[in-house]
């Protein structure tokens, strides 16, 4: 196959809001040992997209500004030690450079496009399925009949969530900012879903689980951190993936952890290693692909873009008017 040399790929001018963002030509990459280069169908777009784009992310060491961490397409080239073929179909989680017509991805990190999915669908699973199994179920320990609070029911990592915990036998809350957006989440499966703005989720919490919740995936930090403490039963566990309301808690009362035994936790996907994101692709592969593959489980998407109107898309998801997943095709 010939490949072509360049490439159009987003770029951010500087740090800044959505005008940032801007189309550029650059080299198509080339694979080392290890890697696959993938002609792009689609890549999705995630709020830490959001977070880089403002200078408040940069990419880990190593890795390219441009941004973008998940996408899907088809492999046309392979470097050293890569057993998987050209012309193979996947999606991949990657830690920069999905907004590109063609990207580099660790080959251990390249799942197979799951069985009735398009390219584009597929695009907008890796970054919310690594974070929410390896968060929900490994840090959070979250198992068959427990009760899960997740925040933000209709993000995209919600939308992930609240498929996933219900697909292995927990009972599910929901926060979320509209009543539509809690009406959604009801049909993808959430046992209930407190509209935040105008219902007080400790309250409802409190009406619904009066023994505490065992599991808490929390977004939103600051003013949430003693609420969440005080919702929580015995032995409880809140999962810290973001801080949209601010990562500093200027005081809290610890008593909550102590007399409760709570376990305070949390990650970040994107910091780590090659080799440890493998073995969360493996748990994946394993656990949740049967789940994919069957339609039991799928991404939620609510609007594509072309590559060239990333800047939209990036108003979009600032707007919070979307649900689920915001996805950019390439054309390919
Ligand atoms: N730790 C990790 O490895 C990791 C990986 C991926 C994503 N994340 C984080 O997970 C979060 C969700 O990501 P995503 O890509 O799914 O984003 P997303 O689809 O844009 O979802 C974010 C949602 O949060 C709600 N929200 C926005 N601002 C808020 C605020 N100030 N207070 C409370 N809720 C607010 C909005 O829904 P409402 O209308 O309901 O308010 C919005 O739809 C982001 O914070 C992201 O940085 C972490």
């Amino acid at each position: 196959m010939v490949l072509p040399h360049r490439m159009r790929q987003v770029v951010f001018d500087g740090a800044g809001g959505p005008d940032v963002i801007r189309i550029a030509e650059a080299p198509v990459p080339q694979p080392g040992p290890g890697k696959v280069l993938i002609e792009v169908v689609a890549c999705g777009v995630n709020r830490p997209d959001l977070l880089q784009r403002a200078g408040n992310y940069p990419p880990p060491p190593g890795e390219s500004d441009v941004p973008g961490l998940e996408l899907a397409g088809s492999i046309v080239a392979r470097g050293e030690g890569v057993d998987l073929p050209t012309g193979e179909n996947v999606c991949a989680l990657v830690g920069s450079g999905g907004y590109a017509e063609y990207a580099l991805a660790d080959a251990a990190l390249c799942l197979p496009i799951p069985k009735g999915l398009s390219p584009i669908e597929a695009g907008a699973i890796p970054e919310t399925f690594f974070t929410v199994f390896d968060n929900m179920f490994t840090r959070g320990r979250l198992r068959a009949g427990e009760w899960i609070l997740i925040h933000g029911g209709s993000s995209g990592i919600g939308t992930t969530a609240i498929q996933l915990a219900k697909a292995f036998g927990a009972r599910v809350i929901v926060t979320a900012g509209t009543p539509e957006k809690c009406a959604f989440c009801r049909t993808l499966g959430a046992d209930h879903a407190i509209d935040y703005k105008t219902q007080d989720f400790v309250e409802e919490v409190g009406r619904i689980a009066p023994r505490g919740l065992d599991v808490i995936l929390d977004m939103v930090g600051g003013p949430y951190m003693q609420r969440n403490l005080s919702i929580l039963g015995l032995e409880g566990r809140l999962v810290q993936i973001a801080f949209l309301q601010g990562n500093i808690v200027e005081k809290f009362n610890v008593m909550p952890i102590m007399l409760k035994r709570l376990t305070l936790t949390g990650s970040t996907m994107r910091s780590r290693t090659p080799a440890q994101k493998a073995a969360v692709a493996g748990e994946l592969r394993e656990k949740v692909w049967p789940l994919l593959n069957e339609g039991r489980v799928k991404p939620v998407l609510h609007a594509t873009f072309p590559l060239e109107d990333a800047r939209q898309a990036h108003e979009l998801m600032e707007s919070s008017g979307h649900v689920g997943k915001i996805v950019l095709v390439t054309g390919k």
